[in-house]
């Protein structure tokens, strides 16, 4: 059963490793971009936000697509439409061209970015349900890794087509691997093709007794099938509120300042060359990969809650000594080596907590019914986040200040954790149909089961 559940698991991760690669990837690529290309500032940022629109718009629509067409055949779509953005951005002749293949290419990271974790949490065991869909985050990490390690290696041939057009070859092998995998049975089931959906639980079982799951699965069917109407539902506008909440929490405590600006940040603390900054951002990232295996291994064990307050708290603290080393006059070595020590922990913590556990949450906290919708709205509000906070960064850098930007997201820690211990449910080994959000008496008052 393992093997199979891992392989199914791991191509729809694929879908993470496009979305790290692909959105870390310009970070480098941009330096030479502008100068083929001639751009002034504004249409520097622009190039470099511009698939960060084009992942709202994919999310917005991914989830009511997925529902109705499959959570397969969207992610074998969203494989398509990377490579024909990876494409388009590689071969681009002008900058209109270009502006076009990162925009199609962020509707594809928005596409998978809604469907991978869906549906692995939809395929996955209850049991290890938490560690795959970590496996998700962990693509995520290996792509951004992999985007930095691309940008140094070609950095001296200033090849950013190659850069951008690498995506293809992941973009390829998602789609292969949709053709063969199987599609959700969860899904098949809603669609009324029962038969296709238990030989699928069957596959996923290795033979062994899926009885209780096809009745939670058919109980949580029984009730109609719903779109936006169901959010009138108390428990359901409860779970889209924990969702977007840990969504937008997982966004603006700061990740990606760090994930699409380190060089910057490490540059400002005094690293005098690109390389060194670059290379610092290297360690950056491989920390990240390696803290989320944290998850992977033991979010099922330990459980998602007592990870996101190690995770978060470690975040506070780091961001902390961060805004107070930059508040300190005098530059030198110190401050060298606190940015690096204190992003170094505060990636790390990220890694094996917001990081997964935030993907892992929101794929489990909605009924059935409303699933991808949920998942889509939750999503949708991750990347507005994600965009406010990176287009504001630097801003806010230049009018607050480093140490009172550090020390808002640091107080954002906090609300995470108060955000966390007031509505968030502990979720681990439980099977998804039974996963309920806020009191009994919102479940009960729902009509939703
Ligand atoms: C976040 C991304 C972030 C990445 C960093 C993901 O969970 O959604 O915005 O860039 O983690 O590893």
């Amino acid at each position: 059963m393992r093997p199979f559940v891992l392989l199914v698991a791991s191509v729809a991760a694929l879908g993470g490793l496009l979305f790290g690669y692909d959105t870390g990837v310009i970070s480098g690529a941009i330096l030479f971009i502008t100068k083929d290309f001639a751009l002034g500032t504004q249409m520097q940022e622009f190039t470099v936000s511009i698939v960060l629109i084009g992942c709202i718009v994919g999310s917005a629509v991914a989830g009511a697509l997925a529902d109705r067409y499959g959570r397969r055949r969207i992610l074998f779509t969203a494989g398509a439409v990377f490579g024909v953005g990876a494409l388009l951005s590689a071969f681009a002749p002008s900058i209109g061209a270009l502006l076009a293949g990162r925009f199609i290419v962020g509707i594809a990271i928005g596409f998978s970015s809604v469907v991978a974790p869906l549906y692995i949490s939809e395929v996955a065991p209850a049991d290890i349900r938490g560690g795959l869909v970590s496996l998700y985050q962990f693509a995520i990490t290996i792509g951004i890794l992999a985007a930095y390690l691309v940008d140094y290696a070609l950095a001296s041939s200033a090849a950013w087509r190659w850069m951008l057009g690498f995506a293809l070859v992941p973009a390829l092998v998602l789609m292969s691997g949709m053709i063969v995998l199987p599609e959700s049975p969860r899904f098949l089931f809603k669609s009324g093709n029962d038969d296709a959906a238990r030989d699928e639980l069957n596959r996923i079982h290795g033979g062994a007794d899926f009885s209780a799951e096809e009745a939670a699965i058919r109980d949580s069917l029984s009730v109609k099938e719903a779109g936006f109407e169901a959010f009138a539902a108390p428990a359901v506008r409860y779970a889209l509120f924990v969702g977007l909440g840990l969504a937008v929490l997982q966004q603006v405590t700061g990740i990606n300042s760090v994930i699409y600006y380190g060089p910057q940040i490490f540059q400002a603390a005094g690293v005098a060359s690109n390389v060194a900054s670059i290379l610092a951002e290297v360690i950056v990232g491989v920390v990240n990969v390696l803290l989320t295996l944290v998850a992977i291994f033991f979010v099922d064990a330990i459980g998602r809650k007592p990870l996101l307050y190690l995770g978060c708290s470690g975040m506070f603290i780091s961001l902390v000594a961060l805004a107070y080393a930059f508040s300190q006059p005098a530059h030198g070595q110190t401050l060298v080596a606190t940015a690096l020590g204190s992003l170094m922990v505060y990636v790390g913590s990220f890694a094996f907590s917001l990081g997964p556990i935030v993907w892992l949450l929101i794929s489990e906290i909605f009924p059935l019914q409303v699933r991808g919708l949920g998942m889509s709205i939750c999503t949708l509000g991750n990347w507005v986040a994600n965009f406010v906070v990176s287009q504001f960064f630097l801003t806010s850098v230049e009018h607050l200040g480093r140490p009172l930007t550090f020390s808002i997201y640091a107080i954002l820690c906090i609300v995470t954790i108060i955000f966390i211990a007031v509505n968030v449910p502990e979720t681990k080994r439980e099977v998804l149909e039974k996963i309920r959000v806020g009191t009994s008496r919102f479940n009960d008052s729902s009509g939703v089961s």
